[in-house]
């Protein structure tokens, strides 16, 4: 085996996911506190009403927000993440555990709303700076490297609601405001940061992800939204790293894409191998700017397509161009096949997955495709394309867990993806790829994004708490936490 030394091993989590005090320590809203849970049949729904009154609910999170509306707070639902696994009060608790686990890197978002309650708002949230300055104190006791992200999807609501959405490019600078003080305020405590995460998630429309769902004129507004927010959001990832490297050298920033480069044609049919190739594209229309600096040629077809005339101030590109990341850091959970013919097989029809059957690999109970084979794949393609190194920052098998009458959980099928995917990894370095971390996601047990499930658990550590919010929120050691200490002491060697 050859992972590196100094290879940093670790786990992931969200603040929208875990740390719940939804309305605690000065923190603003964000959707997710409005957003109901789901199950993979049934989407999660944001509540909200429009200028009249009318609801007019969507999982904004997919679909952005109807124009006008307002979030609604409906007493009859319940809402998950407002109390997620309350991270917000037993961080001490969880950080010991993981260190427990040997854990090198802790990844970590802060939620915007939590320093900047608005986004306007002229003075950070004290409360919130020192949050976060005990949590990553805690990090540095143990000796673990927190991976922070700016921000995971938990954007302050105002900027829905009052603001225009990211298509106002004055949120760029509220965005740059907030990066410059996080930045200086965590100076020496945190290197390593990711801008965006899954930055890519509003492409998700125009890949063919809701065909079916959505009427076509629906999908091409969709797609117009997201490639207009895109790009501020790139100048706003740029600028975050341009401010980086100028309050600390030492700081590297990454860029971090949902799924990689993870699709197959269906069939050496031609028309598969470009349908896949297009969707690959998509793919690499966020890591091309963030990475390389630029749109590639590609892109104007993209725009051209749903409809959009798109210009943009020139200066931009000088931007993209000096604030690139440092480093490419992706989430990686299954792959998925292209077709676009009629004639084509079985579709998967699972929570978030597009797409059809692939014959020769096994599926969540989810619809997630499992393949650790992709992952290398993924892995050579992007090191190959941009040459930078690599953080596998989310990977996991989301599962139903079974608590023994002994308090033990027995989880040997999450050993099993976790092994298959870090021999994979293996595989990639032995390739020659430059691959520096790897985060499993939801290293202890949280919300699920996509379905607000807590009984999708992806955890080392067990969370008492079922989907109705019933539990006493109190942690456990599943097998798998025995295990990935084990392969955390030997350095990926003993995965046994
Ligand atoms: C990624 C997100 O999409 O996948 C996480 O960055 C998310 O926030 C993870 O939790 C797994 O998805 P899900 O829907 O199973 O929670």
């Amino acid at each position: 085996m050859s992972f590196p030394k100094g290879f940093y091993w670790g786990g992931a989590v969200a603040a929208n996911q875990c740390e719940g005090a939804w309305n605690e320590g000065g923190k603003g809203p964000s959707s997710f506190d409005y957003t109901t849970a789901g199950s993979v049949k049934k989407a999660r729904a944001t509540t909200l009403i429009d200028k009249d009154g009318n609801r007019k609910d969507a999982f904004v999170l997919m679909t952005g927000i109807p124009q006008g509306c307002q979030f609604y707070d409906d007493p009859n639902e319940y809402y998950p993440n407002r109390t997620g696994i309350d991270f917000y009060h037993r961080y001490k608790e969880d950080i010991a555990l993981f260190a427990e686990m040997g854990f090198k890197m802790f990844r970590l978002s802060i939620c915007w709303p939590r320093i900047y309650p608005n986004s306007f708002d002229e003075k950070p949230n004290q409360e919130g700076l020192d949050f976060y300055r005990s949590v990553f104190e805690e990090c540095k006791k143990y000796g673990i490297e927190p991976l922070v992200t700016m921000s995971h999807f938990d954007d302050p609501a105002d900027i829905d609601v009052e603001h225009g959405t990211w298509e106002n490019r004055q949120i760029i600078d509220m965005f740059e405001k907030y990066a410059r003080t996080i930045l200086t305020e965590y100076k020496g405590l945190v290197k390593y940061w990711l801008t965006f995460n899954e930055i890519n998630i509003p492409l998700f429309a125009a890949t063919g992800m809701f065909n079916g769902m959505f009427s076509q004129e629906d999908i091409n507004a969709f797609a117009r939204h997201a490639y207009k927010m895109l790009h501020n959001k790139f100048v706003a990832s740029a600028k975050a790293v341009i401010a980086a490297h100028e309050i600390d050298p030492e700081y590297k920033v990454g860029c971090m894409i949902a799924g990689g480069v993870n699709s197959y044609p269906y069939s050496c049919h031609p028309q598969d191998v470009i349908d896949n190739m297009i969707t690959q594209q998509y793919a690499y229309y966020c890591p091309d700017v963030q990475v390389r600096g630029a749109y590639d040629a590609y892109a104007k077809r993209m725009w051209k397509q749903c409809g959009l005339e798109f210009d943009y101030p020139k200066e931009d590109d000088e931007i993209f161009k000096k604030g690139h990341v440092d480093f490419y850091s992706f989430s990686y959970y299954n792959t998925s096949v292209v077709t676009n013919r009629p004639d084509a097989a079985e579709r998967v029809g699972g929570n978030m997955t597009a797409g059809i059957k692939n014959p020769y690999i096994e599926y969540s109970d989810w619809g997630w495709g499992m393949d650790p084979s992709g992952l290398r794949y993924a892995l050579n393609e992007i090191y190959n394309r941009y040459g930078v190194p690599v953080m596998v920052v989310e990977n996991g098998l989301g599962a139903y867990d079974k608590v023994e009458e002994d308090g033990s959980i027995h989880d040997d099928y999450r050993i099993e993806y976790l092994r298959k995917h870090i021999a994979a990894m293996n595989d990639a370095i032995n390739d020659g790829v430059d691959l520096i971390a790897y985060t499993t996601w939801g290293c202890i047990d949280l919300i699920s994004a996509g379905t607000g499930e807590m009984s999708k658990r992806y955890g080392f550590i067990y969370v008492d708490r079922d989907d109705v919010g019933n539990g006493t929120l109190d942690r456990s050691r599943k097998d798998s936490f025995f295990w990935y200490k084990k392969v955390i002491e030997s350095n990926g060697e003993d995965l046994d």
